[in-house]
């Protein structure tokens, strides 16, 4: 992407080409959520049976939400805010646009938290620690020592920030794109290391085989919210990526081309996670339900069992430090262009206005499992509260207010003359389908049960 985008009328830099846009995407959607998140569900919500719903779920909601967000983005010119008012201005449409705009700023604190951890894990490779992070209990005691995540936490959200002020993002966003391939690279040998580990077939198969006695409705809820995290669904991200988008870019193709790749590598994680969960711990359910924390037990121990395991695990927190980085920053930004946008802020106060953001609701998550941990939301860690409104709440009236948008306001048949200005639209009859009834109807009752859940009226 040649510049910055800047309020509504200026002309806006495009993407070059397909390749330039899905690349730019598929940088944006490969994350945390990937490598960190999708592990843990998976291992906590049934291996298979979660990888299962999760597939058929990015195949129809998700295909029909990227392309409807990618759309609107590229129709408006504008990011979900604009978007939504180019249709109306009642407090509808506000409530839309702005819920969109509002779940990057409430994920970027916690990703920042666990960005501290990973900074953190870092260092300790550096310093060739590799034996002592691979010892029981010894992330649950660093997160316990709150001042410890507290340091590493401001430290990496400080990385963020200094990007943002300083105009270098771009910069940072071309080596990241240098360093993914490495990632996937990696990624590969560590996963053929782990899954070749005695024992570890077990956990290869409760990643791949569903098996239908692990099912829960939570597994559906689950699965829903990490497809909406991991394609950056549902946090106006994708608006604004489709504002760049030129109009000869085929907007279905570079969608199931972003979608396949953010998955492969989710899996790829949990290639290297799970099994190792069952070579190193025998598949304890303890660990299984880690939650959070299960990266930063498991891999450790991979990486203590090689041979040349420092210069293994140094390279793979390096990569995954601007994995993290590279996303904190997309995230951020948006929120950053929400605010000059929308407030009329300068772009400094708007970076000031996003740090203080981060620095208070990141601060709380991670001192959430030491100094805070008395400090519970609905019984829940801030962290984990955080990461709750922002995918099982937020994220489906973000997606049922893009489905309103598309089938009430603008017609799915402009949707479709959008999508036809590059090629056909080959999914086109699927895709109504899937905005009018199925994604409506499927996206309200996740979101009741959620709320069902968290009152108590239901457990899951
Ligand atoms: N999809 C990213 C992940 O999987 C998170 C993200 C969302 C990053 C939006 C940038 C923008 O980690």
């Amino acid at each position: 992407m040649k510049s910055e985008k800047k309020g509504g009328g200026q002309p806006r830099s495009s993407f070059s080409g397909r390749l330039g846009y899905v690349l730019a995407v598929a940088g944006s959607a490969v994350g945390l959520g990937n490598i960190w998140r999708f592990p843990y569900l998976a291992a906590k919500y049934g291996g298979g049976i979660f990888l299962l719903v999760y597939l058929i779920l990015m195949f129809t909601f998700g295909y029909a939400l990227i392309v409807s967000e990618t759309a609107l983005g590229r129709m408006t010119k504008r990011s979900p805010v604009g978007a939504f008012q180019a249709f109306g201005r009642s407090w509808t449409f506000r409530f839309g646009g702005w819920m969109n705009a509002i779940i990057p700023m409430v994920i970027v604190s916690y990703y920042c938290a666990i960005g501290g951890w990973v900074t953190k894990y870092l260092f300790e490779y550096l310093r060739g620690s590799t034996a002592l992070l691979a010892n029981d209990g010894y992330f649950s005691d660093f997160i316990a020592e709150s001042s410890g995540a507290e340091f590493w936490f401001v430290l990496f959200s400080l990385a963020v920030l200094v990007v943002l002020l300083a105009g270098v993002k771009q910069g940072v966003e071309r080596v990241s794109k240098v360093m993914m391939p490495l990632l996937v690279l990696l990624a590969i040998f560590v996963a053929g290391y782990s899954i070749t580990r005695p024992g570890a077939m077990e956990g290869v198969k409760y990643l791949l085989v569903p098996n239908f006695e692990n099912f829960s409705w939570m597994t559906v809820v689950a699965a829903m919210g990490q497809m909406f995290y991991s394609l950056s669904i549902a946090m106006g991200i994708l608006y604004t990526y489709g504002s760049y988008m030129k109009k000869e870019v085929d907007i279905e193709k570079s969608t199931y081309q972003v979608g396949i790749f953010d998955t492969a590598i989710a899996i790829l994680a949990g290639l290297m996670i799970i099994p190792a969960v069952f070579a190193f711990s025998g598949g304890a359910p303890e660990t299984l339900n880690a939650g959070p924390s299960l990266m930063f037990i498991t891999i450790p121990k991979v990486f203590a069992s090689m041979g040349f395991g420092t210069g293994a695990g140094l390279t793979f927190f390096l990569l995954v430090f601007m994995a993290a980085l590279t996303s904190a920053i997309s995230l951020a930004e948006s929120g950053v262009s929400t605010f000059e946008d929308q407030l009329g802020l300068s772009r400094t106060k708007a970076i000031l206005l996003m740090g203080a953001i981060i620095l208070l609701l990141g601060s709380a998550s991670s001192m959430g499992f030491g100094a805070l941990s008395g400090l519970t939301v609905l019984g829940m860690t801030v962290l984990d509260f955080l990461d709750f409104l922002a995918n099982s709440l937020m994220m489906p009236v973000a997606a049922l207010a893009t489905c309103l948008l598309v089938t009430r306001v603008v017609g799915l048949d402009k949707i479709a003359q959008e999508v036809e200005q590059s090629s056909a639209f080959n999914g086109k009859r699927l895709y109504g389908f899937f905005m009018k009834y199925l994604a409506p109807v499927f996206i309200l009752i996740v979101l009741l049960s959620s709320i069902a859940s968290v009152l108590g009226w239901i457990s899951m």
